[in-house]
Protein backbone atom coordinates (compact mmCIF):
# COMPACT_ATOMS: atom_id res chain seq x y z
CA UNK A 1 0.00 0.00 0.00
CA UNK A 2 1.27 3.37 -0.86
CA UNK A 3 0.77 4.90 1.85
CA UNK A 4 3.42 8.03 3.97
CA UNK A 5 3.81 8.63 7.81
CA UNK A 6 5.91 10.75 9.98
CA UNK A 7 8.80 10.16 10.23
CA UNK A 8 9.22 7.74 7.49
CA UNK A 9 9.13 10.74 5.50
CA UNK A 10 10.15 14.77 5.54
CA UNK A 11 6.61 15.94 5.41
CA UNK A 12 5.51 17.94 8.50
CA UNK A 13 2.29 16.22 8.10
CA UNK A 14 -0.76 17.72 9.79
CA UNK A 15 -1.39 14.87 11.50
CA UNK A 16 1.97 13.28 13.31
CA UNK A 17 0.05 9.80 14.43
CA UNK A 18 -1.55 8.56 10.78
CA UNK A 19 -0.85 7.40 7.68
CA UNK A 20 -1.97 9.02 4.32
CA UNK A 21 -2.51 7.56 1.25
CA UNK A 22 -0.99 9.27 -1.50
CA UNK A 23 -3.91 10.58 -3.67
CA UNK A 24 -2.47 10.93 -7.58
CA UNK A 25 -5.64 12.22 -8.86
CA UNK A 26 -9.12 13.19 -9.03
CA UNK A 27 -12.03 12.91 -11.31
CA UNK A 28 -15.46 14.66 -10.40
CA UNK A 29 -16.31 13.43 -6.84
CA UNK A 30 -14.09 11.14 -6.75
CA UNK A 31 -10.50 10.68 -5.11
CA UNK A 32 -7.87 8.15 -6.43
CA UNK A 33 -5.03 6.82 -4.46
CA UNK A 34 -1.71 5.25 -5.83
CA UNK A 35 -3.66 1.51 -4.79
CA UNK A 36 -6.41 2.50 -7.43
CA UNK A 37 -8.74 3.21 -4.36
CA UNK A 38 -11.28 5.68 -4.49
CA UNK A 39 -12.73 7.81 -1.71
CA UNK A 40 -16.03 9.37 -2.44
CA UNK A 41 -15.07 13.24 -2.03
CA UNK A 42 -18.32 14.00 0.54
CA UNK A 43 -16.91 16.82 2.02
CA UNK A 44 -15.27 18.39 -1.08
CA UNK A 45 -11.98 17.94 1.34
CA UNK A 46 -12.46 21.21 3.48
CA UNK A 47 -15.59 22.20 2.08
CA UNK A 48 -13.90 23.48 -0.73
CA UNK A 49 -13.91 21.65 -4.28
CA UNK A 50 -17.07 23.12 -5.38
CA UNK A 51 -16.63 22.60 -8.92
CA UNK A 52 -15.20 18.84 -8.69
CA UNK A 53 -12.09 17.44 -9.01
CA UNK A 54 -10.31 17.21 -12.50
CA UNK A 55 -11.61 20.11 -14.32
CA UNK A 56 -8.75 20.88 -16.64
CA UNK A 57 -10.12 24.38 -17.87
CA UNK A 58 -8.83 26.14 -14.19
CA UNK A 59 -5.05 24.58 -14.22
CA UNK A 60 -4.93 26.09 -17.96
CA UNK A 61 -6.13 29.30 -16.96
CA UNK A 62 -3.58 29.28 -14.53
CA UNK A 63 -0.92 28.04 -16.83
CA UNK A 64 -1.49 30.89 -19.38
CA UNK A 65 -0.81 33.52 -16.97
CA UNK A 66 2.01 32.44 -15.24
CA UNK A 67 3.44 32.05 -18.39
CA UNK A 68 2.43 35.51 -19.70
CA UNK A 69 3.39 37.20 -16.05
CA UNK A 70 3.19 35.49 -12.75
CA UNK A 71 3.88 37.60 -9.76
CA UNK A 72 3.32 41.50 -9.99
CA UNK A 73 3.68 43.64 -6.59
CA UNK A 74 0.32 44.59 -5.82
CA UNK A 75 1.08 48.30 -4.52
CA UNK A 76 2.78 49.02 -7.84
CA UNK A 77 1.06 47.81 -10.64
CA UNK A 78 -2.54 45.61 -11.06
CA UNK A 79 -3.20 43.04 -13.52
CA UNK A 80 -5.58 41.49 -16.17
CA UNK A 81 -7.24 38.57 -13.89
CA UNK A 82 -7.47 40.34 -10.69
CA UNK A 83 -9.47 43.13 -12.42
CA UNK A 84 -11.98 40.55 -14.52
CA UNK A 85 -12.29 38.94 -11.70
CA UNK A 86 -12.85 41.88 -9.40
CA UNK A 87 -15.32 43.01 -11.96
CA UNK A 88 -16.96 39.56 -12.17
CA UNK A 89 -17.88 39.03 -8.54
CA UNK A 90 -18.77 42.62 -8.16
CA UNK A 91 -22.02 41.47 -10.48
CA UNK A 92 -22.08 38.48 -8.24
CA UNK A 93 -22.75 40.36 -4.59
CA UNK A 94 -25.50 42.16 -2.93
CA UNK A 95 -25.70 45.78 -1.79
CA UNK A 96 -22.95 48.06 -2.59
CA UNK A 97 -20.23 45.53 -2.16
CA UNK A 98 -18.18 46.19 -5.47
CA UNK A 99 -14.54 46.50 -4.62
CA UNK A 100 -12.11 43.55 -3.99
CA UNK A 101 -8.97 42.96 -2.07
CA UNK A 102 -7.39 39.82 -3.04
CA UNK A 103 -5.36 37.38 -0.45
CA UNK A 104 -5.04 33.91 0.04
CA UNK A 105 -6.14 32.00 3.11
CA UNK A 106 -9.70 32.86 4.53
CA UNK A 107 -7.92 33.27 8.04
CA UNK A 108 -6.23 36.34 5.92
CA UNK A 109 -9.40 37.54 4.65
CA UNK A 110 -10.74 37.33 8.20
CA UNK A 111 -7.60 39.28 9.48
CA UNK A 112 -7.85 41.96 6.63
CA UNK A 113 -11.50 42.45 6.86
CA UNK A 114 -11.51 42.56 10.85
CA UNK A 115 -8.54 45.50 10.75
CA UNK A 116 -10.60 47.35 7.66
CA UNK A 117 -13.46 47.41 10.33
CA UNK A 118 -11.17 48.70 12.84
CA UNK A 119 -9.16 51.60 10.07
CA UNK A 120 -12.43 52.65 9.01
CA UNK A 121 -13.52 53.50 12.66
CA UNK A 122 -9.62 55.46 13.55
CA UNK A 123 -10.52 57.54 9.55
CA UNK A 124 -13.56 58.77 10.30
CA UNK A 125 -12.86 60.04 13.51
CA UNK A 126 -14.42 57.21 16.19
CA UNK A 127 -11.04 55.36 17.38
CA UNK A 128 -12.87 54.07 20.37
CA UNK A 129 -14.30 51.96 18.05
CA UNK A 130 -12.10 48.74 18.04
CA UNK A 131 -14.14 45.87 20.10
CA UNK A 132 -15.18 42.56 17.81
CA UNK A 133 -18.48 40.69 18.65
CA UNK A 134 -18.27 37.75 17.52
CA UNK A 135 -20.38 33.93 18.09
CA UNK A 136 -19.65 31.05 19.92
CA UNK A 137 -19.42 28.18 18.62
CA UNK A 138 -18.03 29.98 15.33
CA UNK A 139 -14.82 29.31 13.81
CA UNK A 140 -13.19 32.42 11.19
CA UNK A 141 -9.48 30.81 10.83
CA UNK A 142 -6.25 29.94 12.68
CA UNK A 143 -4.21 33.13 12.58
CA UNK A 144 -4.20 34.83 15.74
CA UNK A 145 -6.59 37.38 15.19
CA UNK A 146 -8.93 35.23 12.79
CA UNK A 147 -8.58 32.81 16.00
CA UNK A 148 -9.08 35.05 18.76
CA UNK A 149 -12.63 35.81 16.67
CA UNK A 150 -13.47 31.82 16.52
CA UNK A 151 -14.72 30.07 19.16
CA UNK A 152 -13.10 27.17 19.18
CA UNK A 153 -11.56 26.13 22.41
CA UNK A 154 -9.06 23.31 21.25
CA UNK A 155 -7.46 25.17 18.52
CA UNK A 156 -6.52 27.70 20.90
CA UNK A 157 -5.15 25.21 24.06
CA UNK A 158 -1.63 26.07 23.21
CA UNK A 159 -1.78 29.61 21.99
CA UNK A 160 -4.65 31.33 24.38
CA UNK A 161 -1.90 33.98 26.11
CA UNK A 162 -1.17 35.37 22.74
CA UNK A 163 -4.79 36.05 21.56
CA UNK A 164 -7.00 38.83 21.78
CA UNK A 165 -10.48 39.77 24.01
CA UNK A 166 -13.79 39.71 21.40
CA UNK A 167 -17.10 39.91 22.98
CA UNK A 168 -18.71 36.81 22.73
CA UNK A 169 -23.31 36.16 21.98
CA UNK A 170 -24.32 32.49 21.75
CA UNK A 171 -24.52 31.04 17.71
CA UNK A 172 -28.18 30.71 16.21
CA UNK A 173 -27.97 26.85 17.17
CA UNK A 174 -31.23 26.35 17.65
CA UNK A 175 -30.99 22.20 18.09
CA UNK A 176 -28.98 23.47 21.50
CA UNK A 177 -30.54 26.70 22.55
CA UNK A 178 -32.99 26.74 25.30
CA UNK A 179 -35.69 28.07 23.68
CA UNK A 180 -35.73 24.90 21.66
CA UNK A 181 -35.78 26.67 18.31
CA UNK A 182 -36.05 24.47 15.94
CA UNK A 183 -39.10 23.27 17.13
CA UNK A 184 -41.10 26.06 17.27
CA UNK A 185 -39.67 27.18 13.58
CA UNK A 186 -40.48 23.95 12.53
CA UNK A 187 -44.14 24.77 13.66
CA UNK A 188 -43.69 28.34 11.93
CA UNK A 189 -43.55 30.48 14.38
CA UNK A 190 -41.26 33.13 14.81
CA UNK A 191 -39.05 33.12 17.54
CA UNK A 192 -38.50 35.98 20.19
CA UNK A 193 -35.55 34.00 21.71
CA UNK A 194 -33.03 37.09 21.78
CA UNK A 195 -30.36 33.80 20.45
CA UNK A 196 -32.12 33.04 17.72
CA UNK A 197 -34.28 36.64 16.66
CA UNK A 198 -30.67 38.07 16.81
CA UNK A 199 -31.92 40.73 19.80
CA UNK A 200 -28.36 39.47 21.72
CA UNK A 201 -26.20 41.73 19.77
CA UNK A 202 -28.20 44.70 20.57
CA UNK A 203 -27.92 43.52 24.12
CA UNK A 204 -23.96 43.25 24.09
CA UNK A 205 -23.57 46.57 21.98
CA UNK A 206 -25.26 48.35 25.00
CA UNK A 207 -23.27 46.36 27.55
CA UNK A 208 -20.02 47.46 25.67
CA UNK A 209 -20.90 50.63 24.48
CA UNK A 210 -21.52 51.72 21.05
CA UNK A 211 -18.93 53.93 20.53
CA UNK A 212 -16.52 51.14 21.22
CA UNK A 213 -18.28 48.58 18.85
CA UNK A 214 -16.34 48.40 15.64
CA UNK A 215 -17.97 45.06 14.30
CA UNK A 216 -20.13 42.15 14.57
CA UNK A 217 -18.56 38.65 12.51
CA UNK A 218 -20.83 35.94 11.71
CA UNK A 219 -21.18 33.28 9.10
CA UNK A 220 -24.84 33.20 7.75
CA UNK A 221 -24.62 29.87 8.04
CA UNK A 222 -23.10 27.66 10.66
CA UNK A 223 -19.97 26.56 9.36
CA UNK A 224 -18.58 23.71 11.01
CA UNK A 225 -18.71 24.58 14.54
CA UNK A 226 -22.28 24.67 14.51
CA UNK A 227 -22.54 21.92 12.04
CA UNK A 228 -24.14 24.14 9.70
CA UNK A 229 -27.09 25.25 11.71
CA UNK A 230 -29.60 27.63 9.80
CA UNK A 231 -29.96 30.76 11.50
CA UNK A 232 -34.08 31.65 11.48
CA UNK A 233 -35.31 33.69 8.33
CA UNK A 234 -35.19 36.83 10.41
CA UNK A 235 -32.32 36.60 11.89
CA UNK A 236 -30.10 38.56 9.58
CA UNK A 237 -32.23 41.54 9.32
CA UNK A 238 -32.64 42.14 12.84
CA UNK A 239 -28.66 41.80 12.84
CA UNK A 240 -28.76 44.55 10.20
CA UNK A 241 -31.17 46.88 11.83
CA UNK A 242 -29.31 46.23 14.89
CA UNK A 243 -25.24 47.27 12.96
CA UNK A 244 -27.61 50.42 11.70
CA UNK A 245 -28.80 51.96 14.67
CA UNK A 246 -25.49 51.25 16.55
CA UNK A 247 -23.52 51.93 13.68
CA UNK A 248 -21.67 48.70 14.15
CA UNK A 249 -20.42 46.95 10.77
CA UNK A 250 -21.53 44.08 10.05
CA UNK A 251 -19.17 41.42 8.27
CA UNK A 252 -20.39 38.10 6.83
CA UNK A 253 -17.62 35.32 6.52
CA UNK A 254 -18.86 33.77 4.20
CA UNK A 255 -15.34 31.80 3.60
CA UNK A 256 -17.27 28.23 3.94
CA UNK A 257 -20.61 29.21 3.06
CA UNK A 258 -19.83 31.64 -0.06
CA UNK A 259 -19.44 30.67 -3.77
CA UNK A 260 -22.42 29.00 -4.24
CA UNK A 261 -22.24 26.39 -1.17
CA UNK A 262 -25.76 27.06 -0.30
CA UNK A 263 -27.58 27.58 -3.36
CA UNK A 264 -26.96 30.84 -3.95
CA UNK A 265 -23.67 32.38 -4.52
CA UNK A 266 -23.42 34.59 -1.05
CA UNK A 267 -25.03 32.64 1.49
CA UNK A 268 -26.39 36.23 3.29
CA UNK A 269 -28.53 36.76 -0.13
CA UNK A 270 -31.16 34.62 1.36
CA UNK A 271 -32.36 36.72 4.09
CA UNK A 272 -31.85 39.78 2.07
CA UNK A 273 -29.50 41.61 3.54
CA UNK A 274 -26.39 42.79 2.57
CA UNK A 275 -23.30 43.26 5.53
CA UNK A 276 -20.80 45.86 5.28
CA UNK A 277 -18.01 43.74 4.47
CA UNK A 278 -17.69 39.97 3.15
CA UNK A 279 -15.07 37.56 3.21
CA UNK A 280 -14.71 34.26 0.58
CA UNK A 281 -12.32 31.25 0.51
CA UNK A 282 -12.14 27.98 -0.25
CA UNK A 283 -14.58 27.10 -2.61
CA UNK A 284 -13.58 30.59 -4.43
CA UNK A 285 -11.72 28.66 -6.87
CA UNK A 286 -12.47 25.40 -5.91
CA UNK A 287 -9.19 24.57 -4.61
CA UNK A 288 -7.51 24.69 -7.71
CA UNK A 289 -5.50 28.06 -5.99
CA UNK A 290 -5.45 29.10 -2.84
CA UNK A 291 -7.13 32.27 -2.97
CA UNK A 292 -9.77 34.69 -0.87
CA UNK A 293 -11.06 37.67 -1.02
CA UNK A 294 -12.22 40.74 1.30
CA UNK A 295 -15.34 42.52 -0.55
CA UNK A 296 -16.20 46.09 0.97
CA UNK A 297 -18.58 48.64 -0.53
CA UNK A 298 -17.01 52.38 -1.78
CA UNK A 299 -18.02 54.26 0.88
CA UNK A 300 -16.00 52.27 3.51
CA UNK A 301 -13.00 52.63 1.06
CA UNK A 302 -13.59 56.47 0.70
CA UNK A 303 -12.36 57.75 4.09
CA UNK A 304 -9.07 55.87 4.09
CA UNK A 305 -8.46 56.84 0.20
CA UNK A 306 -8.83 60.44 1.55
CA UNK A 307 -6.98 60.11 4.74
CA UNK A 308 -4.04 57.24 5.23
CA UNK A 309 -4.44 55.99 1.20
CA UNK A 310 -4.09 52.50 2.46
CA UNK A 311 -5.64 49.56 4.45
CA UNK A 312 -2.73 48.92 6.48
CA UNK A 313 -2.24 45.20 5.43
CA UNK A 314 0.77 44.23 3.40
CA UNK A 315 1.05 40.77 1.85
CA UNK A 316 3.26 39.78 -0.45
CA UNK A 317 1.16 37.71 -2.46
CA UNK A 318 -1.77 39.86 -2.43
CA UNK A 319 -3.50 40.47 -5.79
CA UNK A 320 -1.81 37.30 -7.09
CA UNK A 321 -2.42 37.51 -10.99
CA UNK A 322 -2.31 33.50 -11.02
CA UNK A 323 -4.57 32.93 -8.09
CA UNK A 324 -6.93 35.67 -9.46
CA UNK A 325 -7.15 33.83 -12.74
CA UNK A 326 -7.88 30.80 -10.70
CA UNK A 327 -10.73 32.64 -9.07
CA UNK A 328 -11.66 33.77 -12.39
CA UNK A 329 -11.82 30.53 -14.20
CA UNK A 330 -13.69 29.12 -11.22
CA UNK A 331 -16.44 31.68 -11.34
CA UNK A 332 -16.57 31.66 -15.41
CA UNK A 333 -17.08 27.60 -14.86
CA UNK A 334 -19.69 27.63 -12.34
CA UNK A 335 -22.21 30.47 -14.43
CA UNK A 336 -21.21 28.24 -17.85
CA UNK A 337 -22.18 25.05 -16.38
CA UNK A 338 -25.04 26.49 -14.06
CA UNK A 339 -23.45 24.75 -10.90
CA UNK A 340 -24.78 26.79 -8.43
CA UNK A 341 -28.22 27.00 -9.30
CA UNK A 342 -27.18 22.58 -9.84
CA UNK A 343 -26.01 23.43 -6.16
CA UNK A 344 -29.63 24.53 -5.48
CA UNK A 345 -31.70 22.00 -6.52
CA UNK A 346 -29.69 18.61 -5.90
CA UNK A 347 -29.14 20.26 -2.71
CA UNK A 348 -32.99 19.17 -1.74
CA UNK A 349 -32.26 15.95 -2.83
CA UNK A 350 -29.29 15.43 -1.05
CA UNK A 351 -31.36 16.85 2.29
CA UNK A 352 -34.30 14.53 1.59
CA UNK A 353 -32.25 11.59 1.22
CA UNK A 354 -29.75 12.97 3.83
CA UNK A 355 -33.04 12.61 6.37
CA UNK A 356 -33.27 9.17 6.75
CA UNK A 357 -29.73 9.03 8.67
CA UNK A 358 -32.14 10.83 11.10
CA UNK A 359 -33.54 7.34 12.14
CA UNK A 360 -29.66 5.94 12.86
CA UNK A 361 -29.17 5.37 16.43
CA UNK A 362 -27.06 8.09 18.16
CA UNK A 363 -28.05 10.59 14.97
CA UNK A 364 -28.85 13.78 16.94
CA UNK A 365 -29.77 15.89 13.91
CA UNK A 366 -29.44 16.72 10.24
CA UNK A 367 -29.52 20.19 9.03
CA UNK A 368 -27.89 22.51 6.70
CA UNK A 369 -29.03 24.02 3.36
CA UNK A 370 -27.71 23.42 -0.51
CA UNK A 371 -24.90 20.86 -0.52
CA UNK A 372 -24.26 21.60 3.13
CA UNK A 373 -25.07 19.29 5.80
CA UNK A 374 -24.09 18.46 9.37
CA UNK A 375 -24.97 15.34 11.17
CA UNK A 376 -24.48 15.67 15.22
CA UNK A 377 -23.98 12.56 16.56
CA UNK A 378 -25.38 12.62 20.44
CA UNK A 379 -25.43 10.16 23.15
CA UNK A 380 -28.38 9.81 23.84
CA UNK A 381 -31.21 11.11 21.20
CA UNK A 382 -34.30 12.04 23.84
CA UNK A 383 -32.00 14.55 26.02
CA UNK A 384 -29.01 15.34 23.44
CA UNK A 385 -26.71 14.38 25.56
CA UNK A 386 -23.26 14.56 23.72
CA UNK A 387 -20.90 11.66 24.11
CA UNK A 388 -17.44 12.24 26.39
CA UNK A 389 -14.86 13.40 24.90
CA UNK A 390 -12.80 11.14 25.54
CA UNK A 391 -14.54 8.89 23.18
CA UNK A 392 -13.37 10.72 19.99
CA UNK A 393 -16.71 10.21 18.24
CA UNK A 394 -16.46 12.54 15.79
CA UNK A 395 -12.53 11.65 15.08
CA UNK A 396 -13.07 7.89 15.23
CA UNK A 397 -16.20 8.55 12.70
CA UNK A 398 -14.58 10.36 9.96
CA UNK A 399 -11.30 7.54 10.54
CA UNK A 400 -14.38 4.89 9.94
CA UNK A 401 -15.73 6.64 7.05
CA UNK A 402 -12.45 7.04 5.45
CA UNK A 403 -11.65 3.43 5.52
CA UNK A 404 -15.39 3.08 3.94
CA UNK A 405 -14.00 5.25 1.25
CA UNK A 406 -16.00 8.60 2.24
CA UNK A 407 -13.86 11.62 3.27
CA UNK A 408 -15.94 13.56 5.64
CA UNK A 409 -15.30 16.45 7.68
CA UNK A 410 -15.10 15.87 11.67
CA UNK A 411 -16.00 18.33 14.29
CA UNK A 412 -16.63 18.88 17.95
CA UNK A 413 -16.67 20.72 20.95
CA UNK A 414 -20.63 22.40 19.55
CA UNK A 415 -22.49 21.08 22.49
CA UNK A 416 -20.72 22.70 25.59
CA UNK A 417 -17.34 24.36 24.26
CA UNK A 418 -15.75 20.69 24.90
CA UNK A 419 -17.98 17.79 24.12
CA UNK A 420 -19.52 17.32 20.39
CA UNK A 421 -19.41 15.79 17.64
CA UNK A 422 -20.44 16.77 14.52
CA UNK A 423 -19.72 15.15 10.83
CA UNK A 424 -20.21 17.52 8.07
CA UNK A 425 -20.57 16.81 4.19
CA UNK A 426 -20.38 19.03 1.43
CA UNK A 427 -19.69 17.03 -1.99
CA UNK A 428 -18.61 18.98 -4.95
CA UNK A 429 -21.99 20.62 -6.85
CA UNK A 430 -21.18 17.83 -9.83
CA UNK A 431 -22.40 14.93 -7.53
CA UNK A 432 -24.77 12.98 -9.09
CA UNK A 433 -28.35 11.21 -7.56
CA UNK A 434 -26.54 7.77 -7.28
CA UNK A 435 -23.72 8.90 -5.72
CA UNK A 436 -25.21 10.93 -3.03
CA UNK A 437 -26.75 6.84 -1.99
CA UNK A 438 -23.81 5.82 -2.08
CA UNK A 439 -22.21 8.55 0.09
CA UNK A 440 -25.72 7.74 2.15
CA UNK A 441 -24.68 3.84 2.25
CA UNK A 442 -20.95 4.47 3.42
CA UNK A 443 -21.85 7.13 6.21
CA UNK A 444 -24.53 4.09 7.46
CA UNK A 445 -21.52 1.71 7.30
CA UNK A 446 -18.83 3.80 9.04
CA UNK A 447 -21.47 4.85 12.44
CA UNK A 448 -21.67 0.92 12.10
CA UNK A 449 -18.34 0.44 12.45
CA UNK A 450 -17.67 3.68 15.15
CA UNK A 451 -20.19 2.46 17.14
CA UNK A 452 -18.86 -0.93 17.46
CA UNK A 453 -15.78 0.60 18.23
CA UNK A 454 -16.84 2.95 20.92
CA UNK A 455 -18.87 0.29 22.26
CA UNK A 456 -15.06 -1.49 22.99
CA UNK A 457 -13.41 1.35 24.13
C1 LIG B 1 -15.93 30.55 8.14
C2 LIG B 1 -14.45 30.42 8.00
N1 LIG B 1 -13.70 31.53 8.03
C3 LIG B 1 -12.36 31.47 7.89
C4 LIG B 1 -11.73 30.26 7.74
C5 LIG B 1 -10.23 30.21 7.61
O1 LIG B 1 -9.88 29.82 6.32
P1 LIG B 1 -8.44 29.18 6.02
O2 LIG B 1 -8.41 27.84 6.66
O3 LIG B 1 -8.37 29.16 4.53
O4 LIG B 1 -7.43 30.11 6.61
C6 LIG B 1 -12.47 29.09 7.71
C7 LIG B 1 -11.81 27.78 7.57
O5 LIG B 1 -12.35 26.73 7.82
C8 LIG B 1 -13.87 29.16 7.85
O6 LIG B 1 -14.63 28.06 7.84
Amino acid sequence: MATYQFPDSHVFYRKLTRRFPLITHGEGCWLVDADGRRYLDGSGGAFVANLGHGVAEIGQAMAAQAAKVAYLNGTAFTNEPVEALADALAELLPGELDKFYFLGSGSEAVEAALKLARQYWVETGKPSKHKVIALFPAYHGNTLLALSASAREHYKTYYREWLVDIHRIPAPYSYRCECGGSAARRLGGSSDCPVCSGSALEAAILQLGADNVAAFIAEPVGGSSTGHSVPAPGYFRRIREICDRHQVLFIADEVLVGAGRTGTWSAIEQYSVAPDIMTFGKGITGGYAPLSVVAAPRRLLDPIAKGSGALLHAQTFSHHPVLAAAGLAAVRYLKAHGLVERCRRMGEVFHRKLAALRELPHVGDVRGRGLLAGIEFVADKGTRAPWPRKLKFAETFSEQALAAGLMTWANMGQADGTNGDLSCLAPPFVIEESEIDELVRRFTVALEATLTKVRHA
